[in-house]
């Protein structure tokens, strides 16, 4: 038998995407950005992000329907990001993964983010390993997390940031530097040319005391943004190449550091690193050089699966319909908060109704 087809939808922030993805294989993969709508505000605006999704939601899937070579009728499951994120954003997706599934009488899942970004990796690399050890690092979260069955299992937190996450601190800090939102594509750009030992910027929680797991990162973006300012204030030219290479660098550092004596510490032969951020060419480059020094086998998602897209979401799914999840009630709500502990934001198998 034909195994499932599953369209995916993501809405939690600025990217309105619709993804298709059928036995582990994608084949659909959609995304209009609003960002541009929030640049000069220098961050997302959630009101404007709700209004831009209503617009691009519909044509959205349409595209990756035409892409596929599908039509609605050939969708099998429909699932979508229900949290974390924006509320009002989250909830145009939300509205409408529902009115396609009770249109056409499908089954319909609530998907964490999170689990989406860990899930777009299989799309390019294949089934995860289990246990695997998972950086993710976005613009709302960093964590590290050992991740078994990723929808049958609950997901262990190993380690989270105490205070901002590495997207946002990549955000803040750029512009202090003076560069445009989103941040950290801006500063891995200016960073080209520059000399990353030129400044030494902390790196926080690494010493030998400090928990061997856990991130903190505004420490990092206040020092660089001081740094910044000095400039300012001496009437200087930023040398912003070597800040921005220097800060990348620092981030990298904590962040591979601590993934790498994580697989060390658990006997974990993966790392997979997914998110924003795993999109930063230097993140990347001393991920694969402490990887291949440590013996570890690295995964990273291609560039256009690390940034939000609703591929991730119908990886997702397309994993809970093949392990017999049960799908939600039509009632389902967001929650724009939701911590990650399990893939699917409603329960999945019968124990777990009962329990809630
Ligand atoms: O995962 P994502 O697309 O959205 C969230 O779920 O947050 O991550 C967005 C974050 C932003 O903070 C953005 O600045 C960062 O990922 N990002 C990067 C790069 N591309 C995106 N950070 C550093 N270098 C990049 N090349
Ligand atoms: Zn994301």
């Amino acid at each position: 038998m034909d195994s499932p087809v599953v369209l995916g939808i993501e809405s939690s922030c600025d990217e309105t995407g619709a993804g298709i993805v059928s036995g582990g294989r994608l084949l659909a993969h959609a995304v209009v950005s609003s960002m541009d709508e929030h640049t000069r505000y220098g961050g997302v605006v959630p009101e404007i992000a709700a209004r831009a999704h209503l617009h691009a939601l519909n044509p959205v899937v349409r595209e990756a329907l035409s892409q596929a070579g599908l039509r609605l009728s050939d969708i099998d499951a429909v699932a979508v990001t229900t949290g974390p994120g924006l509320s009002g954003a989250l909830q145009v997706g939300l509205a409408g993964a529902k009115a396609l599934a009770y249109a056409r009488g499908l089954p319909l899942y609530g998907v964490h983010h999170l689990a989406g970004h860990v899930a777009a990796d299989t799309l390019e690399h294949g089934p995860l390993p289990n246990p695997c050890v998972v950086l993710i690092v976005s613009g709302g979260h960093t964590s590290l997390l050992l991740v078994r069955d990723l929808v049958r299992d609950p997901v262990v937190h190993l380690g989270d940031t105490l205070d901002d996450a590495a997207g946002e601190c990549f955000d803040k800090v750029a512009r202090a530097f003076g560069l445009p939102y989103p941040g950290g594509p801006a500063v891995d750009r200016a960073a080209r040319g520059g000399d990353r030992r030129a400044v030494t910027f902390p790196r926080p929680l690494t010493g030998p005391g400090d928990a061997p797991y856990t991130f903190s990162f505004s420490g990092l973006k206040t020092s660089a943004a001081r740094w910044a300012e000095g400039y300012r204030l001496r009437g200087e030219e930023l040398p912003l190449a070597d800040g921005a290479a220097s800060l990348q660098e620092a981030v990298a550092d904590v962040l591979t550091r601590k993934a790498l004596a994580a697989c060390r510490d658990h006997g974990v032969g993966t790392l997979v690193v997914v998110g924003g951020v795993a999109a930063n060419s230097r993140v990347r480059a001393l991920a694969e050089e402490r990887c291949a020094a440590a013996g570890v086998a690295l995964r990273i998602p291609p560039l256009t699966l690390c940034t939000d897209n609703g591929a991730m979401i119908a990886a997702v799914g397309d994993l809970l319909v093949r392990a017999g999840a049960r799908p939600a009630p039509l009632d389902m709500s967001v929650d724009p908060s939701a911590p990650l502990q399990r893939a699917a934001l409603h329960p999945t198998h019968p124990l777990q109704a009962a329990a809630a």
